[in-house]
């Protein structure tokens, strides 16, 4: 994670803070912008957080995070295999644009999403 967010262009958006822990984190989405153009690089919500809409809420900060940064659009490839993450990137405006076959290690395709930050 350290590595991925040393490079240019690259941030977090955490959700974090319990009753017990405030200052665990329950959930984060790291991003990278090029110009005009974001990519979501991995999001990923603690097992005991989920269905509570952490990662709903971590890409809608996510998206005005990137359009203040000025971009137009956010990309981000999904496994075929990942219903979970499939539904809440369609709930959350994603649309397929396009696929890239075997592109996982289980041999599983994945799906290229995007979605505007300008409406
Ligand atoms: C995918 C993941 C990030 C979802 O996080 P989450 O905080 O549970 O998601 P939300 O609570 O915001 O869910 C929003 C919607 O997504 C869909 N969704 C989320 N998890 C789902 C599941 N297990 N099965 C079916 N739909 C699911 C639902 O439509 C859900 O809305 P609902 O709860 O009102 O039905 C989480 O399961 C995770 O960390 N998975 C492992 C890592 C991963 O796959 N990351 C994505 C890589 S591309």
């Amino acid at each position: 994670m350290s590595t991925l967010l040393g490079m240019p262009g690259t941030f977090a958006v955490l959700e974090s803070g319990s009753a017990d822990d405030p200052a665990a984190v329950r959930g984060f989405v790291m991003a990278r912008q090029v110009l005009d153009e974001a990519e979501v690089l991995t999001l990923a919500v603690l097992p005991s957080c989920r269905r509570q809409g952490i990662a709903s809420a971590l890409l809608a900060r996510l998206a005005v995070d990137c359009r203040g940064r000025g971009a137009g659009r956010l990309f981000l490839e999904v496994s075929e295999a990942n219903t979970a993450a499939r539904a809440l990137y369609e709930g959350c405006g994603f649309a397929g644009i396009g696929r890239r076959r075997a592109y996982y290690a289980d041999g599983s395709d994945a799906r290229v999403l995007a979605r505007s930050l300008t409406d």
